[in-house]
C-alpha cells in the first residue's frame, strides 16, 4: 500500500522543494510507494500541474499517483500525512490580526477537510505561518482528530541552531546534539543549549573555552542568529528560506514516521508539560516513538531559561487569544 500524502500550497516554492525529494524517497525511504495531491488555490494551479507533468518526467519508481486539485474534499481524501505549506503571506499595511484572521481562515476549513476526509491514521504538518498557532486552528476545527496529530515545524530553528554551533566550534554537523527550540515558530523562541552536546561533551563547556562568557554570547548573538535567521535569509535572498525550510520537514516527517534515537524539536500540543499552557502547539523536546511524538520530561530548567520560554509561550497564549476574539476558535 502506498502512502498517501497532501501538499497544500504545492505551486509555491517550498512546494517545488518538496515534491520531488518526497517522490525520490527522501521522506518515507526507499521502499515507500507515494501517491502525492497537490492542493492549490485556483490561482496556483497552474504552478502546481506544471510540477505534476515534471514529477511525470522525473520517472520516480515509488511514485504511485499525482493528482492536482482545487477542492479540499479531493486533496485530503485519503491522506496519510498532510503537510500544510500554502499561508497567506503577510501583505503591506497588515496587521499581526488581519495576518491570523486570514490564515484562519485558510487552517479552520482545512482542519474540517482533513476530519472528514483523510485517512483514520492521518498526520499533520503545518509549514504555512504563523506556523503553532496555524496548527493550533486546524487541530480546533478537526472534530474527532486528536490534536496530538497536528505539528508545527520547528525542525528549521533547531537544525539552524545546530549549524551555528557546529560553526563556533568549528566541529562536523552530526557532533552537536540535543539542540531543542522552545515556544513559537517566531523572533521569540528559545533554542537552548543547556542541554546540548558536542562530541559528548556540554557545548556550554566548548563554547566557554571559545568565547569566555557564555551566556553574553547565548544573549547577544546565538539567539539572535537563529531566531531571526528567518529575516535574514528574507533580507539576503529577497524572499523566505525554501530549500532548507522543506528539507525541514522532510526530517520532521520522516522521524515522526520512522521514530528517532535523539531528541529534536517539533510544535505540538501541551498537556501543561513544562509549565506551558493546555492546549497551546508550542515547540518541545520531543522524541518520536512509535509513530507518535513523546515530549521529553523531567529536563532541568533554570531561571533564565524559563523566563525565555515564558515570553515565548506568552506570545502564542496572545495568538490563541486574539484567534478567539475574532470567533475563529
Ligand atoms: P509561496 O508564496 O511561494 O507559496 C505558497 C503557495 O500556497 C502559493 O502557491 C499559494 O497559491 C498557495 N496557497 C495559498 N493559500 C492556499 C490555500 N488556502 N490552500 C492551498 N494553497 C494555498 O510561499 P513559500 O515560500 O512556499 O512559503 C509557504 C509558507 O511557509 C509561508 O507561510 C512561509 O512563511 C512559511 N515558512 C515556514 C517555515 C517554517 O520553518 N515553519 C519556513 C519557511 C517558510
Ligand atoms: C523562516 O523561518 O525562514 C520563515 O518562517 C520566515 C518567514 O517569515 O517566512
Amino acid at each position: 500500500m502506498a502512502t498517501t500524502i497532501t501538499i497544500t500550497g504545492a505551486g509555491g516554492q517550498i512546494g517545488y522543494a518538496l515534491l520531488f525529494r518526497i517522490a525520490a524517497g527522501d521522506m518515507l525511504g526507499p521502499d515507500e510507494k507515494v501517491r502525492l495531491r497537490l492542493l492549490e488555490i485556483p490561482q496556483g494551479l497552474d504552478a502546481a500541474a506544471g510540477a505534476a507533468l515534471e514529477l511525470q518526467d522525473g520517472a520516480f519508481s515509488l511514485l504511485e499517483h499525482v493528482e492536482v486539485t482545487d477542492d479540499p474534499t479531493v486533496g485530503f481524501d485519503g491522506a496519510n500525512l498532510a503537510l500544510l505549506v500554502g499561508a497567506r503571506p503577510r501583505g503591506p499595511g497588515m496587521e499581526r490580526g488581519d495576518l491570523l484572521a486570514a490564515n484562519a481562515g485558510i487552517f479552520g476549513p482545512q482542519g474540517a477537510a482533513i476530519a472528514e476526509h483523510a485517512a483514520s491514521d492521518v498526520r499533520v504538518t503545518v509549514v504555512g505561518n504563523p506556523a503553532n498557532t496555524n496548527a493550533l486552528i486546524a487541530a480546533s476545527a478537526a472534530d474527532g482528530v486528536p490534536a496530538e496529530r497536528f505539528t508545527a515545524l520547528t525542525r528549521l530553528d533547531e537544525n539552524r541552531a545546530r549549524a551555528q554551533l557546529a560553526l563556533t566550534l568549528e566541529r562536523p554537523i552530526d557532533s552537536i546534539r540535543r539542540v531543542p527550540i522552545w515556544g513559537n515558530h517566531s523572533a521569540t523562541q528559545f533554542p537552548d543549549i543547556s542541554h546540548a552536546t558536542v562530541d559528548g561533551v556540554p557545548v556550554a563547556e566548548a563554547i566557554h573555552e571559545k568565547v569566555g562568557d557564555v551566556r553574553a554570547w547565548q544573549e547577544q548573538q546565538f539567539i539572535p542568529r537563529v531566531a531571526k535567521r528567518g529575516a535574514e535569509i528574507i533580507a539576503v535572498r529577497g524572499s523566505s528560506s525554501v530549500a532548507s525550510a522543506a528539507n525541514a520537514a522532510i526530517e520532521h516527517v520522516r522521524d515522526w514516521v520512522r521514530g528517532t534515537e535523539e531528541w529534536t524539536s517539533a510544535g505540538v500540543v501541551s498537556h501543561g508539560e513544562y509549565g506551558v499552557p493546555e492546549g497551546l502547539i508550542s515547540s518541545f523536546p520531543v522524541r518520536s516513538v512509535d509513530g507518535a511524538w513523546q515530549i521529553v520530561d523531567g529536563l532541568e530548567i533554570d531561571d533564565w531559561a524559563r523566563a525565555r520560554i515564558n515570553a515565548s509561550v506568552t506570545e502564542l497564549a496572545e495568538e490563541r487569544e486574539t484567534v478567539r476574539g475574532l470567533g475563529m476558535l
